[in-house]
C-alpha cells in the first residue's frame, strides 16, 4: 500500500491482539510510527510479537504498557510517546472486550468492566489526544487534519444483543461519544470516526467460528458469506487515518460483509 501515514505518530489501543494487532501493523505498513499498547504485564509478549512484525517490515515503532481504565497511566502513555517521538497525530481507540451473561444474571461488575474499558477507556484516551492535537496545533506537512480519532464501535451500536447487554449499551454509547467529539472540535480540524466490525475472527469471539456448526451459523448472517480479518479493518483505519478521507468526520464506517442488511430478510418478510 501506498505511504500515506509517513512522519505520523499513532496510539493504537489494545494492539497486542485481534483487531488492534491488525490495525497496527496495517498503519506501520502505511508509514506510520505505532505505539502498541497493551494492558497489562501479562499481555506484554504479545505486544512484543507486533512490534517485531513491525519492524521486521521496515516499520517503526514500541510497545506501551497501559491499562486504559487508569486515567495516570493513560496520561503517561500519551507523555511517553509525545517525549520520545514529539506528538501523537492518530489516536485508534480499540481496546475492547465482552464479559456476556443473560442479563437476569449480569453481575455488576460484569457491567462496570465491560462499561470501563469500551467506554471510559475511550474518553480518557480521546480527552489525552485531543489535548495534544490542540497543544501541538496543526502540522501541514503531515496531514490535513490536526488530529484524527478513531473508535472501535461495532454493527452492535445499531444491532441490539440479547446476551450481551453490557456490550452493546457501550458500543451505542459510542455512537454519540464519537458524533459528539465530531461536532465539538471540527472547526479545530479535528477528525472523529468510528468503525463498526461485524464478525472478525479474533480472539473475542472464538465461539462464532471455531467449529464448522459455528460457523455455518454466523455465515446465515452475513451476505458476503467470510468472516471478517484483522487485515480488512486495518486497511479501513489507514483510509480513515489519511488524507485520502479528510472530508469524513462524525461517520460510523460499517465493516461486517452486509451483517447491517440483515441476511435472514433475504427470502422473507
Ligand atoms: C463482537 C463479536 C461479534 C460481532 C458480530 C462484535 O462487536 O465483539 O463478538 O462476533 O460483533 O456480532
Amino acid at each position: 500500500m501506498q505511504q500515506t501515514l509517513t512522519n505520523q505518530i499513532a496510539i493504537v489501543t489494545g494492539a497486542s491482539s485481534g483487531i488492534g494487532t491488525g490495525v497496527a501493523i496495517s498503519l506501520a505498513a502505511a508509514g506510520a510510527t505505532v505505539v502498541v499498547n497493551h494492558s497489562s504485564a501479562s499481555s506484554l509478549e504479545n505486544a512484543q510479537a507486533v512490534l517485531k512484525t513491525i519492524t521486521d517490515a521496515g516499520g517503526r515503532g514500541m510497545t506501551a504498557q497501559c491499562d486504559v481504565t487508569n486515567e495516570e497511566e493513560v496520561e503517561k502513555m500519551f507523555a511517553d510517546t509525545v517525549d520520545i517521538y514529539g506528538t501523537v497525530d492518530i489516536l485508534i481507540n480499540n481496546a475492547g472486550l465482552q464479559r456476556d451473561a443473560k442479563f437476569e444474571d449480569m453481575t455488576l461488575k460484569q457491567w462496570q468492566t465491560v462499561i470501563d474499558v469500551n467506554l471510559t477507556g475511550q474518553f480518557l484516551c480521546a480527552r489525552a489526544a485531543i489535548r495534544e492535537f490542540l497543544r501541538r496545533g496543526p502540522r501541514p506537512e503531515v496531514s490535513k487534519a490536526t488530529g484524527k480519532i478513531i473508535c472501535m464501535s461495532s454493527v452492535h451500536e445499531i444491532i441490539p444483543w440479547a446476551g450481551h447487554i453490557n456490550y452493546a449499551s457501550s458500543k451505542g454509547a459510542i455512537r454519540m461519544f464519537m458524533q459528539s467529539l465530531a461536532q465539538e472540535y471540527g472547526d479545530r480540524m479535528i477528525r472523529v470516526n468510528s468503525i463498526c466490525p461485524g464478525a472478525i475472527q479474533t480472539p473475542i469471539n472464538t465461539d462464532a467460528w471455531n467449529t464448522p456448526k459455528a460457523l455455518n451459523s454466523l455465515m446465515t448472517l452475513i451476505p458476503y458469506n467470510r468472516i471478517g480479518q484483522p487485515e480488512d479493518v486495518g486497511n479501513l483505519a489507514v483510509f480513515l487515518a489519511s488524507d485520502l478521507s479528510d472530508y469524513i468526520t462524525g461517520a460510523s464506517i460499517f465493516i461486517d460483509g452486509g451483517m447491517t442488511v440483515f441476511e435472514s430478510f433475504s427470502t422473507g418478510g
